[in-house]
């Protein structure tokens, strides 16, 4: 009762909301572990037409009667480590069969990169080469990544949505640029396209745009099934082009649940019901239902960003086409900072979370609202209202007072302690907080 409200949460990608009947079909598994596939076959076989639907919404090249090379993950963070796992050591194994070392493997990503890339690089040594954004440009450039590349890259990582902004990275460009690159210097620095968002929305609203399977570089992809896949969280999917892709010395065969069962998953149990539920979504909702909402998400948020440049108030910083959100910041953020309209927010019931961006960009703040499903137009025009009510409020208020850090002791006049008013401290509480967020790397998911 006293956590915020799910559907008033802006801040995150993840689904707050399915049917009623599917609601019941999750109860109705809960007490499944996965892992006994010999005991729930049919759930093993949903998750295996998840990955083979998944697959060819991805233009994965299979044959008639190929099926697809994937797993049902917890969700992209689980996904980008197998991925991850994947190319270190198909890129080992060719490094050991030249004889060259194979000690010091990279990666190279954006600095705008969700922060599950940097725990994969730390978890599993590799080292994490980042291009740097810069103001205005808030994605890697495929250019700087291609000339980060060398003998030791396992791959490059492009995102379909950045977690900042929402922007579609140029995955076609930077495809391109490798090849000519692979061809001078005669490696083969493959592609992992993280669409942990933009996998369930590109193929629905954006046809045309080629960042998947379609390129040849692009060995395997990762998408969250609980974000636009529509599932309560605990669901992702990676999908690899095809078996080569996944040395078959990573997957275990385990045999004391029953049959041979391979598995490739850095967990053992888990539940079943976000398999169910994906199932659920993708023959309830077919490629014309995921259609519907993510065009329907679109214009909500073509709604919230008419209106709140409307106030004539903020700088747009995320793009009409790609993962459906508003990303914006202050046109004057002299007297007051995003921060504070973010917590003042907070009385009316959002969760929109201020951020700032990651290095070379990183003076510039945003605030953030993903448009999910759940949330209506009728939500967009009640938030545009209350954002413009916080402007007025802190209009009334006065600038910031440039308190050092929160906790800082009640001031000393003549020799007598004066107690600081409640603005103040809450002044201070704000300032420590942005302090706090600033000296860290984002960390919005
Ligand atoms: C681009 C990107 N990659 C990976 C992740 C991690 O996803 P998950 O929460 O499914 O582990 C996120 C989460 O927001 C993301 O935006």
């Amino acid at each position: 009762m006293l956590d915020g409200n799910p559907r008033l949460n802006l801040a995150s990608f993840v689904t707050t909301w399915m049917e009623p009947e599917c609601d019941k079909l999750m109860m109705a598994a809960i007490n499944k572990n996965y892992v006994d596939m010999d005991d729930y076959p049919v759930t093993t076989e949903l998750q295996n037409r998840c990955v083979n639907m998944i697959a060819h919404l991805f233009n994965a090249p299979l044959g008639d009667s190929e099926t697809a090379v994937g797993v049902g993950t917890v969700g992209s963070s689980e996904a980008i480590m197998l991925a991850g796992l994947a190319f270190k050591r198909k890129w080992q194994n060719k490094r050991r069969a030249e004889g060259k070392p194979c000690d010091k493997p990279n990666i190279v990503t954006g600095a705008n990169v969700q922060v599950c890339w940097e725990k994969f690089a730390n978890y599993f040594e590799v080292e994490l080469k980042e291009v740097k954004l810069r103001e205005g440009y808030y994605v890697m450039d495929p250019i700087k990544a291609v000339e980060l590349v060398d003998e030791n890259t396992i791959c490059v990582a492009a995102i379909l949505g950045s977690t900042l902004n929402g922007e579609f990275e140029d995955v076609k460009l930077l495809n391109e640029l490798l090849i000519e690159k692979n061809k001078l210097t005669g490696w083969d620095t493959p592609i992992h396209v993280d669409a942990a968002s933009g996998g369930f929305i590109a193929p629905f609203i954006y046809p045309e745009l080629e960042w998947d399977f379609r390129l040849p570089l692009v060995k395997s992809i990762n998408v969250s099934g609980h974000k636009y896949g529509l599932v309560y969280a605990g669901i992702g999917w990676v999908i690899w082009r095809n078996k080569e892709d996944l040395p078959d010395e990573l997957i275990f065969h385990i045999n004391y649940l029953g049959a041979d069962q391979p598995t490739f998953t850095l967990n053992f149990s888990k539940g079943s019901s976000q398999v169910i539920a994906q199932y659920y979504q993708i023959i309830r909702l077919g490629y014309e239902g995921y259609q519907n909402v993510m065009e329907n998400c679109r214009e909500n948020a073509l709604v919230l960003k008419q209106g709140l440049e409307k106030t004539g108030r903020f700088n747009i910083v995320s793009k009409d086409n790609g993962v459906p959100l508003v990303a914006f910041s202050l046109k004057d953020n002299s007297c007051h900072s995003e921060f504070e309209v973010s917590d003042m927010l907070r009385r009316f019931g959002w969760i929109v979370p201020a951020y700032t961006m990651p290095p070379d960009a990183q003076h510039v703040t945003v605030l953030r609202v993903v448009i999910r499903e759940d949330f209506s137009r009728t939500l967009a025009e009640r938030l545009v209202i209350d954002i413009t009510k916080v402007l007025h409020e802190l209009d009334a208020l006065p600038a910031r007072i440039s308190a050092k850090i929160a906790g800082e002791e009640d001031k000393v006049k003549n020799g007598m302690v004066v107690k600081k008013t409640a603005l103040e401290t809450q002044r201070e509480i704000t300032n420590a907080w942005k302090k706090l967020v600033t000296d860290r790397k984002s960390q919005v998911c």
